[in-house]
């Protein structure tokens, strides 16, 4: 299978492609298009990961079904989409929703239960997390003593920056602020819960709000490997019992071996050999089948 990472379909414009989506204008709905793309530090690739456009529809979709907030899916169907994107399920279907056009919120919603990453980085330095002070001697991957809400901007372009509450109260007001954090950390513990039945940590995620008609609605995409750190829970325990590096189930893996290299994380991408491909790519059908199981029966 070839990874799909230009799509083109006859007979529609898209009015954005984003690192991975292609986003079409239908007014006030848009088409939104995910596909074999894999991005990394904000840098997209050359080699695209096969099916990952659907691996990544097939979870948010079920996460949208699952979670209870208002999210943007209209229709996950392409047989019941308009034209022109009906005509080509072949090439659309498993990777394209329709959704409601809101005003998004610039502000990446994150939320985390356990210190990795820029987190960690910052704690180090600072002892605080987004400007929560936690107690001295954490470690990389501990668990927090409650998930925290640590707010980034969502840039342009370049590298989004971590911020505090208090600097996102500031730029949309304490009232939305506060219903964007208490949202976030709702949906996180509600996941958090469902997938531990699962044997799996939800580490940290990121999510995304628009408005629409003044009601807060879920955007973009949920919690899939891309926007949120998945571990198994055998395996985390058992890294931070020897101290060796937790085993992601997420992009990390590109991350890692990037990390490998001397690439100072800007354009030109360099090639993402075969074998880390497939493994990322195996790790993304691993938690797709978890996830596909979550039901929200007790
Ligand atoms: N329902 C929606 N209404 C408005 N914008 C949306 C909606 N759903 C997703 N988006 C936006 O569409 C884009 C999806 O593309 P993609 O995820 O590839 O972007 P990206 O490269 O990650 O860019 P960004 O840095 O803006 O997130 C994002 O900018 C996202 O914020
Ligand atoms: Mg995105």
């Amino acid at each position: 299978m070839q990874a799909l990472t230009n799509i083109a379909i006859p007979g529609a414009e898209a009015f954005y492609r984003g690192k991975v989506r292609d986003l079409y204008d239908l007014g006030d709905k848009m088409v939104m298009v995910t596909s074999d793309r894999l991005s990394a530090f904000d840098v997209i690739f050359n080699e695209g990961i096969p099916g990952r456009g659907e691996i990544l529809t097939h979870i948010s979709s079920h996460w949208f079904s699952l979670l209870p907030v208002k999210n943007h899916i209209l229709e996950t169907s392409v047989e019941k989409m308009p034209a022109p994107f009906c005509h080509y399920p072949d090439l659309l279907s498993g990777r394209t929703v329709l959704v409601k056009k809101c005003r998004r919120v610039d502000f990446e919603c994150i939320v985390r239960g356990y210190l990795m990453g820029s987190a960690f980085a910052e704690y180090q330095k600072t002892g605080s997390v987004s400007g929560i002070a936690f107690q001295s001697g954490l470690k990389q991957g501990s668990k927090l003593p409650q998930p925290v809400f640590t707010p980034s901007t969502k840039a342009d372009s370049g590298h989004d920056i971590n911020i505090t509450y208090e600097e996102m109260q500031k730029n949309i007001g304490a009232d939305l602020s506060g219903k964007l954090k208490e949202t976030s950390l709702r949906i996180f513990q509600i996941a958090s819960e469902k997938l531990l039945e699962k044997g799996i940590i939800l580490a940290d995620t990121k999510f995304e709000f628009g408005l629409l008609n003044n009601e807060i609605i879920l955007i973009d995409e949920a919690l899939t490997p891309d926007s949120s750190r998945y571990w198994k829970k055998e395996e985390y325990d058992e890294a931070m019992k020897s101290g060796s590096a937790i085993p992601s189930m997420d992009k990390q893996i590109v991350r890692d071996y990037l990390n490998t290299l001397d690439w100072d994380k800007n354009p030109p991408p360099p090639p993402i050999p075969g074998n880390i491909i497939e493994k990322t790519l195996n790790k993304y059908k691993e938690i797709e089948k978890v996830i596909l199981c979550i039901t929200m029966e007790k």
